[in-house]
């Protein structure tokens, strides 16, 4: 097939890296991909969509994945679908269950998904009577798309009232804060689920967990990952079958019901409290780093399961995974995630030893490439990611990977995956 990915993050460049290792061959293209994505296919720099979905139809591209929420949420999959092109995501309507916190929670709502008790609100004095009903402390979530920073956490009362004085007079996220959601907090342990979907029928990868912090123990300022691993072995089959029956099978008949059949990533955020699964929030897309782990746990064509996906006819084929597990622990550069910082080359050690070749990959994010020299000039800059029969292996080849990495200021989290271990 003629594959187009959308997006430049390590997210895009495993989802690549994961078709090109297929024993059918492809031809890929990112739009626009990063300085390492041109080693895996070809890098196209087309911004408009409806110039980009003309000219997928002149290169008769079979499939196009969207990596990232922004084109999902902006419609990217209906131009596309408009001009005849099959495309894996959901429609901008269905993207709303990650664009808007409050269709999202409404939606949860009406459908019976257990989610934390809220109000949404446009009202600061609403807020203000919500919030005193609630002990601390209490969630605050701006309503839009605010790249991971839209939600506080406050530690008192004040402290909330606060935080929704700034967001409703559109201080803290402009548009994104007009509307908030307040909600109790649910105190339990953290899941991301990923279920792929085509409308009626879904598949459900592994759970993972990632590692949203900086620092280690989970110390320092929140950041969009610096690691994760799965399966996690805080899940089991009743905990799966959970999650099938109380949240992603209401929400597929849920969506159907709106209008707005579910096609793509459902990214499902879950707190398990008391072995139950409480919803915290849906991605209409995979997590980054989650997807570097999960796609090369995948054993069976994923260029297959994408493609079946988007022709709604999941029900098909039968997906299969590796017995094993992946860890992936982000390298990120000097001033990550405050500011950016000066472009240093990476230097990579030769890989010598056969462990490290057979289990271990890394996933390109932020990084440009000049005359065969790559350069790390994003936040996030690659992912050493390390397979293994036990966590703890995949764990330590994951950090072997790391110490055969080179840049100027690079960091990372020495305790990923601790809580499995
Ligand atoms: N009700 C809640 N109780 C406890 N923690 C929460 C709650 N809602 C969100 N969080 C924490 O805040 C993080 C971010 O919230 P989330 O709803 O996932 O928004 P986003 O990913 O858009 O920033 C979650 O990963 C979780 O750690
Ligand atoms: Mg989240």
């Amino acid at each position: 097939m003629k594959i187009l990915i959308l997006g430049s993050g390590g997210r895009e460049y495993s989802i690549g890296r994961a078709i090109a290792n297929e024993e059918q061959e492809h031809e890929l293209f990112y739009m626009p991909g990063n300085g390492a994505t041109s080693s895996l296919g070809t890098n196209i720099n087309i911004t408009d969509y409806n110039a980009l979905a003309t000219w997928a139809q002149e290169k008769e591209i079979d499939l196009t994945i969207v990596g990232p929420e922004g084109p999902l949420v902006d419609g990217v999959v209906d131009i596309f679908k408009a001009n005849g092109l099959t495309i894996f995501g959901p429609s901008q309507a269905a993207a709303q269950l990650e664009g808007s916190k409050v269709y999202m929670k409404n939606f949860l709502a009406k459908y019976n998904i257990p989610t934390a008790r809220y109000i949404e609100t446009a009202s600061i004095e609403e807020a203000f009577k919500f919030t005193d009903t609630l002990t601390a402390p209490i969630v605050v979530k701006a309503d839009g798309l605010c790249g991971g920073k839209g939600v506080i956490i406050a530690q008192n009362h004040d402290e909330a009232k606060v935080a929704i004085s700034e967001m409703l007079s559109g201080k803290s996220f402009g548009d994104a804060g007009l509307k908030v959601i307040v909600e109790e907090f649910l105190d339990g342990y953290e899941l991301s689920m990923f279920a792929v979907c085509d409308g009626d029928d879904y598949i459900l990868l592994q759970a993972a967990q990632d590692h949203k912090r900086l620092l280690d123990n989970d110390e320092g300022p929140n950041t969009g990952g610096m690691g994760a691993y799965a399966p996690t072995p805080l899940v089991d089959e009743l905990l799966y079958q959970k999650v099938k029956d109380r949240v992603i099978c209401p929400t597929l008949e849920g969506m159907k019901k709106e209008g707005a059949p579910f096609e793509g990533v459902l990214f499902i955020g879950i707190m398990v409290v008391n072995g139950e699964p409480i919803t915290l929030e849906f991605n209409v897309r995979f997590g980054d780093p989650e997807c570097e782990i999960l796609m090369p746990l995948m054993t069976s064509s994923v260029s297959d399961m994408f493609y079946k996906a988007s022709t709604n006819k999941l029900s098909e084929i039968k997906v299969e995974f590796s017995s094993q597990y992946a860890v992936g622990v982000v390298m990120a550069s000097e001033n990550y995630p405050y500011k950016s910082s000066t472009p240093a080359e990476i230097i990579l050690d030769d890989v010598h030893h056969e462990i490290i070749e057979k289990y271990t990959h890394i996933s390109y994010a932020g990084v440009s490439e000049e005359e065969g020299v790559l350069y790390a000039d994003g936040g996030r800059v690659l992912v050493c990611v390390g397979l293994g029969d036990t966590i703890k292996e995949a764990r330590d080849r994951a950090y072997l990977r790391c110490g055969q990495v080179h840049f100027a200021g690079k960091k990372f989290r020495t305790d990923i995956a601790y809580q499995a271990l």
